[in-house]
């Protein structure tokens, strides 16, 4: 088995660690060096460049430089945010098939996976070359407030990559691990995390080698670009007003403009000036024109103060989720880049009444944790550790009113399963579809689509007498997976999933009716680690329909999966057994296991994870599943009969 690692796979940067002789090392990529631009290009003569490569053309090529793809990775090409960023941006983006953003670099087309492939497959090129040897495992860090479908297309990224990826791992626990791990601490910990492209608050409890998410919030549009931005359009504008010449729509000058913005900002940090030079910017009625520009430190805190109101609004929003105060933190932990600047660093310390904690690397945290966790999951020698996580955002379905049904609260634990049953309001109807969102805005359309699930195959009968025992689990990297059977036959049904907003039946209604059989989500406990006395109630305990631990697999299971879909890309349309009535949580996606036969289908020593429970859940066998299938079907109308505890 080759080397496993960890990596932090950044909007500007990404960085990879490992851990030798039971210490973490950040592999280093050039003399210097030790991130990696997330930056890919083709250069004139046709060759794909990644990294430092990518970046150095950059401003004379930026056309064909595809930089910050993961602000766009798993959203919609018409979503207003990438219709945003489309302005701002200097490559050109299309939209995919199924919805998603393309890129256009020279005369190829990419998609997003596909450029985070590229920056991957650089990273474990650097780390075999740097370690000697093969590099076939991987812990990929994402940002905790990633949703269901960004957390998929990272996964099919590695494997596109060619990695068996062990873990999705969300960046602030990543660091909370960095930082927390063999140190017997009994903390309560703030992880603030600005990096390039996003923004993650989390509070994480950690008791010895429990870590446990408490509640997680943020924005994955907020992060060191906006500030670029800022400084940008600052320029832009007193250009403009100088010399009446409109640089906004000229690709070389922003790209150009944007990396002298980006080393003003750095450079802003330390001082109370810097100057912004670019030479040749354009041509004036008088010849060759330069940019200069002089910013002041508080000329800049004035273009961003917005920018990092918001990062205290997200905390103190978490913190009201959490019923918690800023005092109740022992430590505040600083990740990202852009967390180095003063202004963000004081109003930290202004909110938390605190001194950041200065225990870990800012740029390197997220790739040790990722590290830690690969080493963990491959090695005997790792640490035990429990990983206990939260869904950052509510998952549910539309109400026939267009209102937001969460069925998983925000910040509800996870794994974490609901049973829904569904029947049909026609007569001899043949599927049922079920559009599932993600989010916590009020009104289900203001969410993101995750997918529309089709139940298909369903028994002929008269209206209201068929009804289809549903379950949704959310394991614990936050994907969602759907399975369904017929509840009075126990026949699975066909599940499938179709992407596009566009294919959406109108008027999909779905009714509340009765009260039933599910419970309203509980905080789950830590698996009973070997020395801990006060982790809770183990998954033992779990009864409710909403149990977030599924059972221990079986080996038919294994072999012979159920039907069932998932809101999977192309490497994770796993099979899921449905489980029995009695164990209704049991349907765990298998999705190592179904992808990609060769991956290990749980971690066999080192960690107790959530994930290896889940990975690891099987329920009775039935058909394999197709879920990328797009049927013609019928979609009819739902009924959604609703527990009477739903609302607790
Ligand atoms: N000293 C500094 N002062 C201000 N900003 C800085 C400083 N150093 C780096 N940055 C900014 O930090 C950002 C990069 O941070 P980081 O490498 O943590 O992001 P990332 O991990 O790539 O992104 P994300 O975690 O959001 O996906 C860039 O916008 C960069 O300009
Ligand atoms: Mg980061």
């Amino acid at each position: 088995m080759g080397r496993a690692i960890g990596i932090d796979l950044g909007t500007t940067n990404s960085c990879a660690a490992v851990i030798e002789n039971n210490k973490p090392t950040i592999i280093m990529y050039r003399a210097g060096s030790y991130t990696i631009p997330s930056l890919f290009a083709i250069d004139e003569g046709g060759r794909e460049l990644v990294g430092h490569e990518a970046k150095e053309q950059a401003a004379l090529n930026p056309q064909d430089t595809v930089f910050a793809a993961k602000r766009m990775v798993g959203r919609d090409f018409h979503s207003p945010q990438v219709e945003k960023l489309r302005q701002l941006f200097t490559y050109d983006m299309m939209e995919g098939d199924q919805g998603e953003v393309i890129v256009k670099v020279k005369d190829k087309t990419f998609d997003l996976k596909e450029i985070s492939a590229a920056i991957l497959k650089k990273i474990r090129n650097v780390a075999e070359e740097y370690l000697d040897d093969q590099v076939t495992n991987a812990v990929i860090t994402v940002p905790a407030y990633f949703n269901d479908r960004q957390r998929q297309a990272v996964r099919s990224a590695g494997k596109l990559a060619g990695l068996n990826v062990l873990r999705v791992l969300n960046e602030p626990t990543s660091a909370a691990l960095a930082y927390g791990l063999g140190k017997n601490l009994r903390q309560r910990l703030a992880v603030y995390d600005l990096g390039g492209g996003t923004f993650d608050i989390s509070i994480i409890e950690i008791r010895d080698k429990v870590f446990e998410v408490i509640a997680s919030g943020g924005d994955t549009y907020l992060g060191g670009i906006d500030f670029d931005d800022r400084i940008i359009g600052h320029v832009i504008e007193a250009f403009g007003n100088e010399h009446g010449i409109d640089l906004s729509t000229d690709r070389i000058a922003i790209q150009r403009i944007r990396e002298a913005a980006e080393r003003a900002k750095i450079t802003l940090s330390t001082t109370q000036q810097a100057n912004i030079e670019v030479p040749f910017i354009a041509r004036g009625p008088n010849g060759i024109l330069n940019l200069e520009h002089v910013l002041a430190r508080d000329q800049l805190e004035a273009l961003v103060d917005d920018l990092v109101k918001r990062t205290v609004s997200a905390c103190e929003s978490i913190f009201k989720d959490a019923g918690l105060g800023p005092e109740t933190i022992d430590e505040v932990l600083i990740v990202g880049g852009q967390s180095r600047m003063p202004l963000v660093l004081s109003r930290v310390k202004t909110y938390f009444q605190k001194e950041p904690c200065k225990g870990v690397h800012p740029d390197e945290a997220v790739a040790v944790g990722a590290a830690i966790m690969a080493h963990s999951l491959t090695s005997n020698m790792g640490e035990q550790v429990t990983l206990l996580d939260v869904l950052p955002m509510a998952i549910g379905i539309a109400k026939g009113d267009g209102s937001f049904l969460p069925l998983f609260p925000r910040n509800c634990p996870i794994p974490h399963g609901r049973k829904l049953t569904l029947t049909n309001s026609k007569d001899d109807q043949k599927s049922i579809m079920l559009r599932v969102f993600q989010g916590d805005e009020k009104l289900a359309a203001d969410n993101e689509l995750l997918g529309t699930f089709v139940f298909s195959g369903m028994r002929q009968g008269p209206r209201g007498s068929v009804r289809v025992q549903t379950w949704l689990n959310v394991d614990s990297e936050g994907i969602l997976s759907v399975s369904a059977k017929d509840k009075d036959t126990e026949e699975p049904l066909d599940v499938k999933l179709k992407l596009r907003q566009q294919d959406l039946a109108p008027n999909l209604s779905i009714q509340t009716t009765t009260a039933g059989d599910d419970a309203p989500a509980t905080r789950r406990t830590a698996p009973p680690p070997p020395s801990t006395e006060d982790t809770g109630p183990s998954a033992a305990d779990s009864k409710s329909d909403s149990s977030p631990t599924p059972p221990a697999p079986t080996d038919d299971a294994k072999t012979s999966p159920a039907r069932f879909g998932s809101i999977a890309g192309d490497d994770s349309d796993a099979p899921t057994p449905p489980p029995s009535e009695e164990s209704p949580t049991a349907h765990a996606t298998n999705k190592d296991e179904a992808s990609d036969s060769t991956q290990e289908s749980s971690p066999s020593s080192g960690v107790v994870s959530r994930a290896s429970d889940q990975t690891d859940s099987a329920g009775p066998p039935a058909a394999p599943a197709e879920t990328k299938v797009t049927p013609a079907e019928e979609p009819g109308c739902l009924s959604l009969l609703l527990p009477w505890n739903w609302f607790r």
